[in-house]
């Protein structure tokens, strides 16, 4: 098929450009008739230009216009004209000017869209997945994509510049612990065997390290058979890094350049540097969070010196049991509090693990509070300092015997609060590393340790007597990044030392066989000299979802899946058939009913 190209975009003709000849390709963004004349907004990822249809000027092609409907396809040739005084749209950067139809192509025609074609769209997302094509035709999303786009160009350069090289690891590869389900491919060769999508390219990372290659990097694709929440995807997008002969002061540096980089090309904001540093315990302690929004105050304040011989059942009994009461303080919003909306919050604390959530009103002095009459002039005095409580304000109490579930309960709260009363800054970017997390966590229910990040992380060299003594008390020399309360990046210091690995895998509970099978090829290779190296990986989907100010990493992502792993435009996952089952050596137990039923769930 021949068709007439275009001199110009959509987006480009200004008022400078009034008398050219120009030709234009695009999507009809809608048509209206007025006064006898045709009008359509010819779009493209450009943007918009308003092309007219005039019967005084060319009646044939006039009358033709009449077949125009939205999302046809058009090549367009006419000149450009001022628009007529009082008609010119400033939101538009096109605004000034249209263009007087001479002839017209249409290229194809389209059905009537399912949804409407515009920013501000009202269809439900399962809908607009299903024909994310015609989505991803709204400004909005190539706007998004269009940021992702500048993302990588950033990261290469500025990676590139650092002497870092990019190298692809590979998608079909061995299982590695991330923390989640991997994800299988069978092998047909092989019968009976799997590769794993990669959750990360961790161990290959390390493998590079020990070849040689001193600064790798690669924006790749990870896999992980996870529950799926706004933030995640089980396919999703690293900037993944590691470099040898450092510390993790050299992986901060480095990543803080490019954050500031980042920042300053994408948004024009201007990052200062040092990013401030939160070891986990300060971070739980005081934001009742591992990944805390900086951007607004209302810490959270123990109160356990102050409480200490309380003759309150509640918190004596925690406090005697080794807990914790901590507390946040609203400021000056406690009239806003009904009974009723406290009653809310005090459903919302038992939601989240907590008998209850206590508060008190600072009035007169002192305070308004149901359990104010259980506390002692001393106790409430001794509140009302510690929070530096005026009257006016609001104070939320959590006790739990469990430290850890009680800050976390208070600190999610603490965000919804921020959210609701409107605290948060969302233009503002507040950076900050929290370091320092246990090397271990211990799974009660199952009676073993887990890699807090994961088992290549190194321990705190003060900390590696532990390792024998109390391996739950040891800390890794690891890190996350967090932005705007969301972790977009963690890395750490890695083990190079088989013999340490070794150890570590065994606290894990893995057996001699477990680790040979396992990761037999890495603590094979630290035999051969490995350098002291460390590194990082950044969400990539995460940080453009933050930079566009979004709230779900869909929204920056072409063809996502939806929150149960669906992709719904192609329909996958789809059923194998018989023949690809059977050459797999694959047997799918259950009805295919059954099976299909659950798949589509
Ligand atoms: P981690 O598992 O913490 O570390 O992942 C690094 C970063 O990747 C992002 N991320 C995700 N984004 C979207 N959807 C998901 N399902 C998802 N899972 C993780 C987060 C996270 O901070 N190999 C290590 C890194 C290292 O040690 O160098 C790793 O993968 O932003």
């Amino acid at each position: 098929m021949t068709f007439t190209k275009r001199t110009h975009t959509c987006g480009e003709l200004r008022a400078e450009d009034i008398g050219q000849p120009v030709t234009m390709n695009g999507w009809v963004d809608g048509r209206r008739d007025l006064g006898g004349m045709i009008f359509v907004d010819l779009r493209d990822r450009y943007g918009l230009t308003q092309v007219v249809f005039a019967p005084q000027h060319n009646s044939a092609v006039h009358e033709k216009a009449h077949e125009l409907r939205s999302e046809f396809v058009l090549s367009v040739t006419g000149v450009v004209q001022p628009r007529p005084e009082g008609m010119t749209n400033t939101d538009m950067p096109t605004g000034e000017i249209e263009v007087v139809v001479d002839s017209f192509e249409v290229l194809t025609r389209a059905e009537i869209p399912p949804f409407e074609i515009e920013d501000e769209v009202d269809a439900h997302e399962d809908l607009r997945l299903t024909y994310r094509y015609l989505d991803l035709r709204r400004p909005v999303l190539q706007r998004n994509l269009l940021l992702r786009h500048q993302v990588y160009q950033v990261t290469h350069r500025y990676f590139d510049e650092h002497d870092f090289i990019e190298i692809e690891t590979p998608v079909l590869t061995k299982s590695t612990p991330e923390g989640a389900r991997d994800y299988l491919v069978p092998s047909r060769v092989h019968p009976g065997r799997f590769f794993a999508l990669p959750q990360s390219p961790q161990t290959y990372k390390q493998l590079l390290m020990v070849a040689g290659f001193d600064r790798y990097m690669q924006i790749v694709k990870c896999f992980r058979d996870e529950d799926l929440r706004a933030d995640r995807q089980p396919e999703f997008t690293q900037i993944d890094l590691e470099m040898s002969f450092v510390t993790s002061e050299d992986v901060f540096e480095i990543m803080e350049g490019f954050i500031q980089r980042l920042l300053a090309k994408t948004l024009d904001v201007t990052l200062s540097l040092p990013v401030s540093r939160m070891d986990y315990f300060e971070a739980l302690e005081r934001y009742g969070s591992d990944k805390p929004d900086l951007r607004f105050g209302m810490e959270l304040v123990t109160l356990n010196d102050v409480l200490a011989g309380t003759d309150f059942k509640v918190f004596a009994s925690v406090l005697e049991a080794g807990g914790i009461v901590s507390a946040i303080k609203v400021d000056g919003r406690a009239d806003e509090f009904s009974r009723k909306k406290l009653d809310e919050l005090t459903e919302r604390a038992r939601a989240l693990g907590l008998g209850g959530l206590a508060w008190m009103k600072a009035t007169d002095g002192s305070f308004q509070s149901p359990i104010a009459k259980f506390l002692s002039a001393d106790q409430l005095h001794g509140i009302r300092s510690a929070m530096q409580a005026e009257d006016g304000d609001l104070v939320l109490i959590a006790a739990h015997e469990q430290r850890t579930r009680a800050l976390v309960a208070l600190g999610t709260i603490r965000l919804e609060l921020g959210r609701s009363l409107g605290l948060i800054d969302a233009s503002a970017h507040s950076l900050l590393w929290v370091t320092d997390f246990p090397l271990f966590q211990w799974d009660e229910e199952e009676g073993r340790y887990y890699a807090e990040h994961h088992p290549f992380t190194s321990p705190k060299s003060r900390d590696l007597h532990l390792l024998d003594s109390d391996p739950a008390a040891a800390r890794a020399d690891c890190y996350d990044l967090v932005w705007n309360g969301n972790e977009v990046g963690s890395g750490s210091i890695r083990i190079h030392d088989s013999a340490l690995q070794a150890k570590v895998f065994s606290i894990l509970g893995l057996s001699e066989q477990e680790i040979e099978e396992k990761f037999g090829f890495l603590i094979n290779a630290f035999r051969y000299g490995a350098p002291p190296h460390g590194g990082i990986a950044l969400g990539l989907d995460r940080i453009v979802t933050i930079l566009a100010g979004l709230p779900s990493i869909r929204d920056v992502i072409a063809f996502p899946k939806t929150n149960s792993a669906l992709s719904l435009m192609d329909g996958c996952p789809s059923a194998a058939s018989e023949a690809q089952l059977k050459e797999l050596r694959l047997e799918l137990k259950g009805r295919s009913e059954e099976l299909k039923v659950k798949s589509e769930e």
